[in-house]
C-alpha cells in the first residue's frame, strides 16, 4: 500500500511540475472505478494543480489512490482547505461534507467503512467528482484506524480539520457486540477507534498552515444528564470506569464502562459523554501547545438518519413527526450538515474546548455540559485508560 500511496503523492507532484499524462486503470469488484476533476490541493507549502482522476480500490480494506492526468491550462481554480469526516456515507456526515463542498472552499475525505456506500451516497447529493475523496477507515478495527492514518499521509495532502462525526447505536440489543479488538462495540466505534485516530492525526493537523485548524467531536444532549432528554433512562454514567479498564470484553470483566450489565442505549450514551470528555482533555493538553481549536457539539435531533436503523419500526415511524410535532426539538439533515460545518469553518465559532448548540432560530451557542461530562479528574482517568486500551501507552 506504500507504493499506492506515494503513487499519489507522486502523481500530484508531476502535475504540478512537468503536466505529466500518465494513465493507470483499477478494478473493484469487476468495477473499474474512476473519476475526473480538476482542482488545487495544498501540499505542505506548496499548491498542486490540475486535472485529477481518483481512482478507488479497496485492497486490503483500504483505499484512495490518487492519479493525475493534465492540468488545466489557465483554469482559474481556489486553494481549498482539507477537512476528513468519519462516517460520511449518510445521515450528518454526509450533510456536512455537502455543505463544505458546496461553500467550494473544501475538500472532504469521506472516511467510511462502506465504498461503495459512500460513493453512491456522495452521487445521490449531487457531489461533483474531485470535490472528495473516498478512503476506507473502519473504526472499530484499530488496525484499520492505523493504516488509514498511512493512506491519509501518503495521499501528501495537509489536513486543516478533523470531524469525528460516525457511530453505532444499538438500542434493542439484548447481548453485546464486539470490535475486532474485543471491545463492546458502540464504545469502541464510538469513542476508541475516534480516540485512537485523533491522537494520530494531531501531528497532521498541527502541521496545517490553516490559521484555524480544528479538531471536532460530536456529541450529544443524551450523554447530558442536564437536559431532559439526558434524562430519559438509561441515563449515562461512566461510573468509576471500573469496565473499561477492565477492556469492556464481557468475558472477564463487563461490556459496560461502569461495570454494570449490558444495556446498548447507555453504552451509546456513555460513549457520548466520553466524546465530549475527550475534547475538553484534548483542549487542555494540546489547545495552547499546538493552537489547535478543539470543540464538540450537538447538532439537534435529526430523526430520520440511519442512527435508528436498529430501533424497532415503530419507534423509526413515529419518531420523526414526535420530534418535529410534539417536542419541536426536529432538526433535518440538511440543517444539521450546516451547522456541523459552520463548527468547520466560521470564523466565530473559533473558542477552543467548547460544546457548541443551536437554538431554535438555528443561531449557535456555547452549551453547558453536564456535571459528569465536564468533569476534568474524570476526563484524565479516561484518557490514560483509552491510550492503555488503544495501545498507545
Ligand atoms: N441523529 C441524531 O438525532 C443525532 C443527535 C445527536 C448526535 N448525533 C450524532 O451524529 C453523528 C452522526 O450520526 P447520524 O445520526 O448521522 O447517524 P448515521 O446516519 O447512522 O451515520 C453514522 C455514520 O457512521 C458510520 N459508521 C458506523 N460505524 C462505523 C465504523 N465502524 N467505521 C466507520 N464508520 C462507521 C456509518 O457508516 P455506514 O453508512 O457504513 O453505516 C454512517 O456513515 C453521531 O456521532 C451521532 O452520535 C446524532
Amino acid at each position: 500500500m506504500a507504493t499506492l500511496g506515494n503513487c499519489v503523492a507522486a502523481s500530484y507532484l508531476a502535475a504540478n511540475e512537468k503536466a505529466a499524462s500518465s494513465s493507470l486503470e483499477s478494478v473493484f469488484l469487476g468495477v473499474p472505478l474512476r473519476h475526473q476533476s480538476s482542482h488545487i490541493v495544498r501540499l505542505g507549502s506548496k499548491e498542486i494543480k490540475g486535472q485529477v482522476r481518483i481512482i478507488s480500490t479497496r485492497a486490503n480494506a483500504v483505499a484512495a489512490p490518487v492519479e493525475t492526468v493534465k492540468p488545466i491550462e489557465g483554469k482559474k481554480t481556489a486553494t481549498k482547505s482539507v477537512c476528513i469526516v468519519t462516517g460520511a456515507s449518510s445521515g450528518l456526515g454526509l450533510a456536512t461534507t455537502k455543505a463544505l463542498v458546496d461553500s467550494g472552499e473544501w475538500h472532504v475525505v469521506m472516511a467510511c467503512r462502506d465504498f461503495l456506500k459512500a460513493e453512491k451516497a456522495a452521487k445521490s447529493v449531487g457531489l461533483p467528482k474531485g470535490s472528495y475523496t473516498v478512503m476506507h477507515l473502519d473504526l472499530a478495527s484499530f488496525e484499520s484506524v492505523r493504516q488509514f492514518v498511512k493512506n491519509f499521509r501518503s495521499t501528501g495532502m495537509p489536513l486543516d480539520v478533523l470531524v469525528c462525526n460516525a457511530a453505532v447505536y444499538f438500542p434493542t440489543a439484548k447481548e453485546p457486540t464486539f470490535s475486532a479488538e474485543g471491545f463492546e462495540l458502540s464504545v469502541a466505534t464510538n469513542h476508541l477507534g475516534h480516540f485512537l485516530l485523533a491522537r494520530l492525526l494531531l501531528d497532521d493537523l498541527e502541521k496545517s498552515e490553516s490559521s484555524s485548524k480544528r479538531l471536532i467531536i460530536v456529541g450529544s444532549i443524551t450523554g447530558n444528564t442536564n437536559t431532559l432528554a439526558g434524562n430519559v433512562p438509561p441515563k449515562a454514567n461512566l461510573g468509576d470506569l471500573r469496565g473499561l479498564s477492565g477492556g469492556l470484553n464481557g468475558v472477564t470483566t463487563s461490556p459496560m464502562i461502569d461495570g454494570g450489565a449490558f444495556d446498548g442505549a447507555k453504552a451509546y450514551k456513555d460513549s457520548k459523554v466520553c466524546n465530549m470528555l475527550t475534547m475538553q482533555e484534548f483542549h487542555r493538553r494540546y489547545h495552547e501547545k499546538t493552537n489547535i481549536i478543539f470543540s464538540s457539539l450537538y447538532p439537534g435531533c435529526i430523526a430520520t438518519t440511519g442512527l435508528f436503523r436498529s430501533h424497532i419500526p415503530l419507534f423509526r415511524a413515529l419518531f420523526p413527526p414526535f420530534q418535529k410535532y410534539i417536542t419541536k426539538g426536529f432538526v433535518s439533515e440538511e440543517e444539521s450538515g450546516k451547522r456541523l460545518a459552520q463548527v468547520v469553518r466560521d470564523p466565530s465559532l473559533n473558542k477552543s474546548g467548547v460544546y457548541w448548540s443551536w437554538n431554535n432560530d438555528s443561531s449557535s451557542f456555547e452549551n453547558v455540559l453536564s456535571e459528569e461530562a465536564s468533569d476534568p479528574e474524570k476526563a484524565r482517568k479516561l484518557w490514560e485508560i483509552s491510550e492503555k486500551l488503544v495501545g498507545l501507552a
